[in-house]
């Protein structure tokens, strides 16, 4: 009776399933592994735990909702598989663990019928897949645009959810485009200085190593500028906005 009980909480409750799994999620996570909705954005400094987060709610939601279908996206098949990797060593830390009748490097089904299967990112090869129930796209703002347009229409009929994490790279492809102006997205921003396991001097010892643009990037969620791009992005956008006058009119 008493484990039907922990089970039933477990099931309700992903935060103390994180728990379970030897984590105390920061605020932030306790926040995305309570979120109802199906549009999620992290745009979050590098080791601040998204694609624990994720994989974590990839095997909350296999586990307790049977015939899931969960599919990892990033921009090689080496990074879906060490995302993947980092859910099978989260079930492994579960002292009661599900039956699995299928497990690979790169996939596994648990006996609920539930998948977990890491794609690779060539286009052509992924569309196969439809019917996904979460699709969690890791490092996303280096996914291949076509690959980003490819994995939408598997949520089509399942209204499945869609979660895209990242830290940022230049003003540039879907993920940055979500993020400036995407609608119907919980977008959620947290820098390294919001990080407990990150320290100040750390920080400051990788400021003075990587140079200013690729800490901003890395540490402080910055979308900025390639450093090789000539003319700046909001530049290019003022100078399509209909509000400028041309300087010459047409005769
Ligand atoms: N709430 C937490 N409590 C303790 N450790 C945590 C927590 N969240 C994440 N970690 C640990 O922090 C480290 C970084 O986590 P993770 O790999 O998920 O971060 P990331 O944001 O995906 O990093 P990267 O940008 O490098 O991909 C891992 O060792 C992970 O176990
Ligand atoms: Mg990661």
């Amino acid at each position: 009776m008493e484990a039907i009980a922990r089970d039933l909480k477990l099931s309700l409750d992903p935060v103390a399933f994180a728990k379970e799994l030897g984590f105390n999620p920061d605020s932030w996570q306790a926040k995305v592994l309570m979120w109802f909705g199906n549009r999620i954005l992290l745009n979050c400094s590098r080791q601040t735990g998204k694609s624990t987060t994720a994989a974590i709610l990839a095997l909350h939601k296999a586990i307790y909702k049977p015939d899931s279908l969960i599919l990892l996206v990033s921009p090689s098949l080496r990074q879906s598989s060490e995302l993947f990797r980092k859910v099978t060593d989260l079930l492994n830390r579960l002292t009661v663990r599900p039956r699995k009748v299928e497990d690979n490097r790169l996939s596994c089904t648990f006996e609920n019928k539930s998948r977990i299967v890491s794609l690779p990112s060539s286009e052509a090869t992924i569309r196969g897949f439809s019917g996904a129930n979460l699709i969690i796209e890791d490092e996303s703002s280096r996914v291949p645009d076509e690959l980003y347009r490819a994995i939408r229409p598997m949520l089509a009929v399942s209204g499945g959810e869609l979660i895209l994490m990242s830290t940022p790279f230049g003003k540039r492809g879907h993920f940055f485009e979500e993020w400036d102006k995407g609608e119907n997205w919980e977008k959620v921003k947290i820098t390294a200085y919001e990080c407990p396991r990150i320290s100040e001097e750390f920080l400051e010892e990788e400021r003075a190593s990587l140079g200013d643009w690729w800490y901003r990037q890395e540490y402080e969620c910055e979308f900025v500028e390639p450093v090789d791009s000539v003319f700046g992005y909001e530049l290019v956008m003022g100078m399509l906005s209909r509000d400028v006058k041309p300087l010459f009119e047409e005769e």
